[in-house]
């Protein structure tokens, strides 16, 4: 298993580009399951969900290929699909695995897909995905951790969601499509992720309408063909390497992102105290001059402040002056970074879903460990401003969703090495 050794304590200066959205890139990947064309998508990040998903995909006997190292592009074929089943051991890495159900019945008539269980961050079922999917007809049985799902063909319907679910909307709208007559998914994600995986099955030859807003509309067709799509930005790494800006001192520019899908994030980071300054052609300046001064967030939906930056939120937190409360509304146990910061130092008591953080308290590295994609990135950004040296254990979280971090990190003036254990 990995490590991260960094020294912390230095100035980040430079220009780092944001690479494709590991949370677009998933569902465009699974979308590709719908057509027996070839798709061809761009700016796919090279991190290891990706790989997974691209794994499951040659299981079920799709041609993934991937000509570039490290890949920003895919071809995807599924024409000769004969495993129409996600595996419990690929599924266990990954639960964005689930996202192959809807395409999978919708296409086939039939789907075999493990069920993803808990994870670090909480129980995180996927029953809403379950119930929509019986909605449009399929006949659903849960056995031995596995959804088995038929249908001859899937039935446009209404569907509203009770509550708002990123990958169940995602998951049912590659399923819709391919529906027979018209289904309405009401109480969508808003997430940009949603009108991008819309605006790839539209380029299939899908009919969408109202991708991005609550409610969505489809006319199933009876077939989709290939395309070629360019997946958009990561606004979690964008707001991660926002952060790293601020956190050090330093001046950053970020280029290749989408300063319109980071709207509650950089109105909070502004809040306390950061300059941040969109300058166009998707380039994003961020500078520390002001000291930074603590403040509220809540975790929230889109367009809401993003669950997936709280952690790194929460480290800039331990620098702030003052008392910063922070609130995690859509995950029931994603403070496990807190007890990790707390051991280099900061201020933090936890009350329920309540974090408040006192600062600014010097951080001194220590070895800690990561417990999820986020939380290592909130990891990373602490290990930054502490004194001597943090090591990271558990990185394999950060290479679920952060192509090479340590490199654009360092490439910009920090001390972070990775540590290969034997
Ligand atoms: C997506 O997960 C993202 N993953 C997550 O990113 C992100 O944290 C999350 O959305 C929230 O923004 C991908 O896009 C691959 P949800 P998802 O369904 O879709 C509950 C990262 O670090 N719920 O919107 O699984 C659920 O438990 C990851 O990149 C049900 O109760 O999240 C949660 O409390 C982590 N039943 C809430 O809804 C269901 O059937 C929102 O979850 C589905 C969800």
């Amino acid at each position: 298993m990995d490590q991260f050794k960094i020294q912390g304590g230095r100035r980040l200066e430079g220009t780092v580009r944001i690479s494709g959205a590991k949370n677009a890139a998933l569902p465009a990947m699974a979308a590709c399951l719908l057509t027996a064309e070839t798709v061809r998508l761009h700016n796919i990040p090279h991190v290891r969900d990706i790989i997974t998903m691209a794994k499951l995909l040659a299981h079920m006997r799709c041609n993934v290929g991937s000509p570039d190292i490290p890949p920003s592009e895919f071809t995807i074929q599924a024409q000769n699909i004969s495993h129409i089943e996600a595996p419990y051991e690929l599924v266990k890495t990954m639960r964005a695995s689930i996202l192959t159900l809807g395409p999978l019945v919708a296409r086939f008539g039939y789907a075999r897909v493990s069920l993803p269980g808990g994870c670090s961050i909480g129980a995180r079922p996927v029953d809403l995905h379950i119930q929509a999917l019986e909605k449009l007809g399929a006949k659903i049985a849960v056995d031995h951790g596995y959804v088995e799902a038929r249908a001859d063909r899937l039935r446009g319907t209404t569907i509203h969601f009770p509550k708002i679910t990123v990958t169940g909307t995602e998951n049912i709208l590659t399923a819709a499509v391919l529906a027979e007559g018209e289904t309405i998914l009401e109480n969508c994600a808003l997430e940009p992720e949603i009108p991008d995986l819309a605006e790839l099955l539209t380029k299939m030859g899908a009919k969408i309408e109202g991708a991005g807003t609550p409610m969505i509309r489809v006319q199933g067709v009876s077939e989709l063909h290939g395309t070629t799509h360019t997946i958009i930005p990561d606004r979690i790494e964008a707001g991660t390497f926002l952060v790293a800006g601020a956190i050090t001192g330093g001046e950053l520019l970020l280029t290749s992102c989408e300063p319109g899908h980071l709207g509650a994030i950089i109105e909070k980071l502004r809040e306390c105290g950061v300059w941040i300054k969109c300058e166009g052609n998707g380039t994003i300046r961020v500078k520390a001059v002001n000291k930074l001064v603590a403040a509220d967030v809540a975790t929230l939906e889109y367009p809401g402040f993003a669950t997936d930056m709280q952690a790194q939120f929460m480290a800039l937190a331990t620098q702030a002056h003052g008392v910063s409360h922070i609130r995690e509304t859509i995950f029931e146990n994603r403070y496990l970074h807190a007890s990790e910061m707390m051991r280099m130092g900061a201020n933090i008591s936890i009350d329920g879903n309540l974090a408040s953080v006192t600062g600014p308290t010097p951080l001194s590295g220590a070895p800690v460990t990561a417990s999820d994609l986020r939380a290592s990135a909130g990891l990373v950004l602490a290990g930054l401003v502490a004194n001597n040296t943090t090591w990271i254990d558990r990185v394999y979280h950060i290479d679920r969703g952060y192509e090479q971090i340590e490199n654009k990190l360092r490439a910009v003036g920090a001390s972070i090495e990775r540590v290969s254990q034997a």
